[in-house]
């Protein structure tokens, strides 16, 4: 791991959170990840899948975690099992954890070997009455690979059909959505390495840059500070390309009076920063440019002040709507009548804004949350208004990263990266 070791306070109290919601006499399941194929002997790099990580810190492939806190035998009531390792097969695969590591990594005393799990998880399935499995119920999740949890819950079905099924994914939900403090410190760490990489771009885009050099840079700056890369594949997107939403390519040059956008963020620890800022290819806004900039930057500075507890997704979005509604028309680019004569189900502003605006944020990039509850002191939202115009080549974007507060306004983890228009000016020209 390139992180320096986590907390296992962290890990701890996420399980005394899961199991305090489970039924008498159950017991739940987590499976890591696969590591995936690409063709040959080739693999894609390993990703944890993120809640066995946020119950035990195990970051490697080949892990189960069993929590059954009725069990009789007090050393089953929660059980790591793993990829076998000693000092032989380390010279041939590297360093995996030990029982030792397993402990000091999750707190969690008993933790076996792989090969012991079909004796040990049946011995528990005798006692037990009911199991939680953990599907995938992201709502944009939409994937036809099978996982390793899909696996294991097909097997479980076939081989304990008289067992009661719970699901664990509402519990974890809940759970993630709310991040302690160890949480946001490594967000805030993931924010902090972000704000590097947009630093070293500030003296190095001027026109004539191609996207890919950007990302390069960013790339670097973000390794060098223990991340393992981007959070999610980087937008790196000139001049018109900034209206296309998922814009990946990055293999265009930037043009002089072009405006760059970035939608760009490090990860930490498998936690992710979500950052979008838009700047001028050749160092200064033209008027246009600055007006629609400083149409999204107030539409951003007011959304975030709703972001408050008690606050309900579905009506702040709303409310961002038509503050949208109100700087597109004073740019020019809706118009009351529009505005009149609007399908409610597609209003007019969404022409040139047509995403959310918040969306959680932690372990996924889109976080799992409680998206129909009011919102609650501990959630971390980004805030990403936007307004793309493709006939005038330009599309700005300006996203920061908050952590909602108790009766106070959220807290930003990007609030030192510049973001005001005249700022990146300066930095640019300095
Ligand atoms: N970078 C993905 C998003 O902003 O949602
Ligand atoms: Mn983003
Ligand atoms: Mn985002």
């Amino acid at each position: 791991m390139k992180y320096d070791r986590i907390n296992s306070e962290l890990y701890i109290s996420n399980r005394a959170k899961f199991t305090a919601q489970m039924h008498q006499g159950t017991l739940a399941v987590f499976n890591s990840n696969d590591i995936y194929p690409v063709s040959a002997d080739s693999t894609m790099p390993f990703q944890q899948h993120r809640d066995i990580l946020a119950l035990s810190g195990v970051d490697q492939e080949e892990s189960i975690l069993v929590l059954f806190p009725g069990a009789s035998n007090p050393a089953h009531r929660e059980v790591l099992f793993l990829k076998e390792t000693s000092d032989l097969i380390a010279i041939w695969e590297g360093e995996k954890l030990t029982k030792q590591a397993a402990f000091e990594t999750s707190g969690i005393k008993t933790v076996y070997w792989l090969q012991q799990f079909p004796t040990i998880f049946k011995q528990m399935m005798a006692e037990a009455s009911g199991i939680y499995l953990n599907t995938n119920e992201h709502l944009r999740a939409n994937t036809e690979v099978e996982t390793r949890e899909d696996r294991f819950i097909k097997k479980v079905k076939q081989d304990f059909p008289a067992h009661q099924v719970f699901k664990a994914a509402p519990i974890m939900h809940k759970i993630r959505s709310i991040k302690n403090d160890i949480e946001i410190e490594l967000m805030q760490r993931a924010c902090k390495i972000t704000e590097a990489g947009v630093r070293r771009l500030l003296g190095f885009i001027k026109p004539g840059v191609w996207e890919y050099e950007i990302e390069a840079e960013l790339a670097h700056e973000f390794l060098r500070n223990r991340s393992k890369g981007f959070a999610y594949t980087p937008i790196v997107a000139s001049g018109k390309n900034a209206c296309v939403l998922h814009y990946i390519e990055n293999n265009q040059q930037c043009k002089n009076g072009d405006v760059i956008l970035l939608d760009v963020g490090a990860e930490y620890a498998n936690y992710s920063s979500d950052l979008t800022r838009c700047i001028p290819v050749n160092g200064k806004f033209t008027t246009r440019q600055k007006e629609v900039y400083n149409a999204v930057l107030h539409v951003k500075k007011e959304a975030e002040k709703l972001l408050v507890p008690g606050t309900i997704m579905a009506e702040y979005h709303k409310q961002v709507g038509c503050l949208m509604e109100e700087q597109l028309v004073n740019l020019g680019l809706i118009s009351m009548e529009d505005i009149k004569t609007q399908n409610p189900d597609w209003p007019a502003y969404k022409k040139y804004f047509m995403h959310g605006t918040s969306h959680f944020l932690g372990l996924d990039t889109h976080d799992v949350g409680l998206w129909y509850e009011p919102i609650q002191a501990g959630m971390v939202f980004t805030c990403e208004p936007g307004i793309y115009i493709p006939e005038e080549g330009l599309g700005i974007r300006l996203e920061d990263d908050l952590v909602v507060q108790e009766s106070v306004a959220p807290f930003n983890l990007m609030k030192d990266i510049p973001l005001e228009a005249e700022e990146i000016e300066a930095l640019m020209n300095a």
